[in-house]
């Protein structure tokens, strides 16, 4: 690990080896049924190194098109932060798209781990999002989030340490399951920020699976919440 985050900023201080495995495969249900910071740690450090593959690719998951596209039609533009970006497929569109430079930030080392390997984030940036992001104040121009406001991940209150590290006038574009945003109250948390904190809020429904999917959340949509901050 250390050769492969050469010349990178790095902060992830535990092994793998250190966190409890299970034998069981991880898997979207597993992950909606997520519930303290530890366990999301212990089932992405299992799940990193198939998650592209095993996940992704075989449940035909759109998500992270639709989030960067999103975000790069809304005018988003570098340094860009990726939120709970995981393997880095979100990151990957946006560096197609010509977005940079991109930074990843992620509460798994693992997942980290396989984001800095597709060789498009400047620095990878280990932390709990509950906790804030250990960046200064208004480091970004864009913020994007694909995947990571769901069933047993991030809720609203992960907003507040996002809109400390953007810009004035920085685009966000940040994907959040449609029952996950019902039922956690999104609506009101952002009817609450657009009272100063952001502005230009819009909240596009997308499929987050393609037509290839055949798991049970096959059909499942997410809203992307494109707005900058005011
Ligand atoms: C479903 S994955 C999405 C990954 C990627 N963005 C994508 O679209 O494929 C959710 C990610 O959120 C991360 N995550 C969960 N809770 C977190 C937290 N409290 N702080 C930071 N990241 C978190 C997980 O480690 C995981 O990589």
């Amino acid at each position: 690990m250390q050769e492969l985050c050469q010349g990178y900023l790095i902060r992830i201080p535990q092994c793998a080896f250190l966190l409890g495995m299970s034998d069981k495969t991880p898997d979207l249900h597993a992950a909606y049924a997520l519930d303290s910071p530890k366990d999301h740690k212990r089932l992405y450090a299992e799940w990193a190194g198939d998650y592209d593959e095993g996940f992704a690719t075989r449940e035909d998951y759109q998500l992270h098109i639709h989030t960067a596209r999103a975000f790069v039609g809304a005018g988003g533009q570098g340094p860009v932060l990726d939120v709970g970006a995981g393997t880095g497929l979100c990151g990957a569109v946006l560096a197609r798209l010509g977005v940079g430079p991109i930074d990843a930030t992620d509460i798994s080392a693992e997942m980290l781990d396989q984001a800095m390997r597709k060789d498009i984030y400047r620095d990878a940036i280990e932390a709990d999002l509950n906790e804030g992001i250990p960046v200064p104040r208004e480091s970004y121009s864009g913020i994007v989030s694909s995947g990571s406001f769901t069933h047993g991940h991030l809720g609203p209150e992960a907003l507040t340490a996002l809109l400390r590290v953007a810009r004035p006038g920085a685009q966000f574009a940040l994907s959040i399951n449609a029952q996950h945003y019902e039922k956690l109250g999104f609506a009101e948390a952002l009817h609450r920020l657009a009272q100063g904190q952001i502005r230009n809020l819009t909240l596009p429904e997308v499929r987050i699976y393609g037509d290839l999917a055949s798991g049970p959340n096959k059909g499942d949509t997410a809203l992307i919440a494109l707005f900058e901050r005011a």
